[in-house]
């Protein structure tokens, strides 16, 4: 089974790149499901049901979110009514939504997504690991799933790392999101859980983390705020990780980057493609 994972989205030129290269790629490189983060899908803050539905109809299996998720508030009203969209899972109880949930893969596989924030320079949410930890205990892999998905949404490496430890042998892929910024890490840990710290955006990475760069580099020499952040709107690049995973044992065999598009290193991947 292939999985692909694509990173925030960010604005209008993000929502363009995925719309333009994903329904290619689902069918090029047969991915069984596809999850796209997209809590900065709508002009960098937050993501409408238009919006929403434009990223499932491009072939998006399940969205994820994060601390971005309510900045368009009317994700308050639509987030109950579309069982693939997600909001971290450690909300307080009664929030909106629901922060995982079990998907049929195009192959017939069930999938297990978590979404789950960050508690290290994040909102203050319940404890992201008990909260997962509790998820997957009821629905593990052989059990209530044929594979399981986590986006760890937060903003210290050494949280995600540890999450990608914790989950290790028992998720088919952790993945960061969040710092809008690809590292290049992407392995799979030893007991078979695909991993990486950051998956980066899709936007415009010509800005500061998808933001157009001269307001931050105005405040960062004068201090003094004089406009609204809003999204580089220049050519995005694609940038995720695509994932085979065995489907006898729903933990990965190998990883691909995915950075395709203007202003990432050209380290052009292969999809996985040996099909
Ligand atoms: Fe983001
Ligand atoms: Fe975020």
């Amino acid at each position: 089974m292939r999985l692909l994972f694509l990173g925030d989205v960010v604005g209008r030129s993000g929502r363009a790149i995925v719309a333009a290269l994903l329904p290619g790629l689902i069918e090029k490189h047969r991915f069984d499901f596809v999850v796209v983060n997209g809590e900065n899908a709508a002009g960098g803050f937050g993501i409408t049901e238009e919006i929403f539905q434009g990223l499932i109809d491009a072939g998006a299996d399940c969205v994820t979110t994060g601390n971005h998720v309510w900045d368009q508030r009317e994700a308050l009203i639509f987030a109950s009514r579309h069982d693939r969209f997600l909001r971290p899972i450690n909300y307080p109880p009664g929030t909106p939504g629901r922060g995982a949930n079990v998907y049929t893969a195009r192959n017939g596989a069930r999938i297990l997504v978590v979404n789950v924030m960050g508690a290290i320079f994040m909102p203050a949410l319940d404890d992201p690991f008990a909260a997962v930890a509790r998820e997957i205990g009821s629905c593990s892999i052989g059990g209530g799933c044929d594979a399981i998905v986590v986006d760890i949404h937060a903003e210290a490496t050494s949280e995600k790392q540890t999450m990608g430890h914790f989950l290790d042998g028992r998720a088919s892929l952790v993945v960061g999101t969040h710092t809008h910024v690809p590292t290049a890490d992407y392995r799979v840990l030893k007991n078979g859980t695909a991993f990486m710290t950051d998956v980066g955006m899709c936007g415009d990475y010509d800005s500061v983390i998808g933001m157009e760069k001269d307001e931050p580099l105005r405040r960062a020499t004068t201090k003094i705020p004089s406009a609204r952040f809003g999204p580089a709107l220049g050519p995005a690049a694609l940038s995720g990780l695509a994932v085979d995973i065995d489907d006898s044992t729903g933990l990965a065999r190998r990883v691909s980057p995915v950075r395709m598009g203007p202003g990432l290193s050209p380290a052009e991947p292969d999809l996985l493609d040996h099909c």
